[in-house]
């Protein structure tokens, strides 16, 4: 482990200016490097190497797409955060660019650059971040140095807001003088407004609305949009996020665990819940959407790992995004999700099409690590249809997809992998009851596995097999008879221009 480690190090350390890569072919060396890796996701956004927590500051600038993240350089372990940088021409390929934002030694965030959005201020790309300095949360201002978006010119006006609000009082922590952090900034009648997350001294979590007219450094305090319950909602919330979809509001908070959302009606620093969910039931965190010039919301999260932190020194890397999710209403007013319709461009050979009907069978559909799966699913008299993907040879590793008749789908993770440092905890939602089929699409991608569910439930997972060959796709119903009345399974191809890696099916 160490000497792996070390030459990693070392082979890493050519690649670094004063903390940050050189340029985009030592990112690509890097990324490169980890190729081999099965368990790497070939099409997400991924870090090159080290680690990635939050998407941040996503943007759609000059016609392309701008992706930000949460980045340590130095390994692959949440410590002096970066802002590492992706861009894409088509929200299919994507290509590494140098580290966008590096905390300043003697600035408000000499301890991390966290979490944060960009947006518009008449022509100008700007951006709004949390800078972490001791014990303190500081918000900071930052204007891109050119259309490229490659580097920040931070404001010296920073921080924006040095005064915590008094009412309601906030929570502190042994680590936080407060929690107050994370930005989300829009435009409305006539003024910019910004989100911060937080929480109530003896309450729950809560995110705080500041207004501002032209002056980005002049912010006044307006006060909580909404307070969550403590015991449903988490005592803290982070990465707040408040989307306009017409005839409602989407809400989304993080609140350390998972993505809660309520939609409802926002007017005058108010948010009126109406209905409350889960964006994803699974691993899945702290996301952050992007308005795209023709007006959809894209909403990418945090897919977190689930093995322990010597599996991810082993590995090098840790973290990767979603895939770029699109949020909207549908007819009834519900929040429909469905992945970006530009993903279709990644199919590459067709692994299966074709309804299948089975009883108390197994049929194996191939081979492949980077699949897409869409299936319109009837139970028919069957106890359960499954997908199993990642199967091994000897059947030792596996993972079930299940859906049930008690209108659940679950990710059985119990025989996933041989290595125990990956979590054998299942991930679980229940699903609507439906008069028609169940309209399941899987994205699988080296270890992370994502699903929805009639364009309305999400369940992101990650999983780890350990067999070179545990690669084996099959669909079983149990218990009866199941009627899938449409299958089409897509092996997908890479994102990434440097990625060298061959397409992972036999
Ligand atoms: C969420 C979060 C944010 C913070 C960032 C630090 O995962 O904790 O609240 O800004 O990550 O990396």
């Amino acid at each position: 482990l160490l000497e792996n480690l070390l030459s990693t190090l070392a082979a890493d350390a050519g690649a670094f200016v004063d903390g940050r890569p050189k340029d985009a072919d030592a990112l690509s060396a890097m990324r490169s490097r980890l190729s081999d890796d099965p368990n790497r996701p070939q099409y997400h956004v991924s870090p090159p190497a080290n680690w990635l927590n939050d998407p941040n500051g996503l943007i759609h600038w000059d016609g392309q797409f701008h992706v930000f993240y949460q980045y340590n350089p130095g390994g692959p372990y949440h410590d002096t955060i970066h802002w590492g940088h992706a861009v894409s021409d088509d929200l299919v390929h994507w290509r590494d660019e140098p580290v966008a934002l590096t905390p300043s030694p003697d600035g408000p965030d000499r301890d991390g650059c966290w979490s944060g959005c960009a947006f518009d201020n008449d022509g100008e790309a700007t951006i709004l971040y949390t800078g972490g300095r001791g014990d303190e949360q500081l918000p900071c201002l930052a204007t891109a140095a050119d259309q490229s978006l490659r580097g920040w010119e931070k404001s010296s006006a920073t921080p924006v807001i040095s005064d915590l609000p008094e009412a309601p009082p906030l929570r502190s922590t042994d680590d936080w003088v407060a929690e107050f952090r994370d930005h989300n900034v829009w435009y409305e009648n006539g003024r910019w407004h910004q989100l911060i997350g937080s929480g109530v001294e003896s309450g729950g979590g809560t995110a705080l609305l500041y207004t501002a007219g032209d002056d980005l450094t002049d912010w006044r305090y307006e006060g909580p949009i909404l307070t969550g319950d403590p015991e449903r909602d988490g005592a803290m919330w982070e990465c707040p996020e408040l989307l306009d979809l017409g005839e409602k509001r989407l809400l989304h908070i993080s609140n350390y665990e998972e993505v809660r959302y309520y939609l409802g009606e926002y007017a005058d620093g108010e948010f009126d819940v109406e209905t409350t969910g889960l964006l994803d039931h699974g691993d899945f965190y702290a996301p952050q959407s992007m308005r795209t010039d023709d007006g959809r919301w894209l909403t990418w999260g945090w897919c977190w790992e689930a093995r322990d932190e010597s599996a991810q020194w082993d590995a090098g890397w840790s973290g990767t995004l979603s895939l770029p999710r699109r949020v909207e209403l549908d007819d009834d007013g519900r929040l429909r999700q469905r992945p970006a319709a530009e993903l279709a461009e990644l199919r590459e050979r067709r692994l299966h099409e074709g309804g299948v009907e089975l009883t108390d069978e197994r049929r194996e559909l191939g081979r492949g690590r980077s699949i897409e799966l869409r299936a319109e699913i009837r139970l028919e008299d069957a106890d359960e249809f499954s997908i199993t993907v990642c199967e091994s040879a000897d059947g030792d590793e596996r993972t079930p997809i299940r859906y049930t008749r008690d209108s659940h789908v679950e990710v059985d993770r119990t025989e996933s992998s041989a290595d125990p440092r990956s979590t054998k905890a299942p991930e679980r939602m229940s699903v609507s009851p439906v008069d028609g089929p169940l309209e399941l699409t899987a994205y699988l991608d080296g270890s992370v596995l994502e699903l929805f569910v009639n364009e309305r439930h999400c369940l992101t997972t990650r999983i780890y097999p350990t067999a070179a060959d545990a690669d084996r796709l099959s669909v079983a119903a149990t218990g009866g008879t199941a009627t899938v009345e449409s299958l089409d399974v897509w092996e997908l191809g890479s994102a990434w221009e440097h990625d060298e890696r061959a397409a992972s099916a036999v």
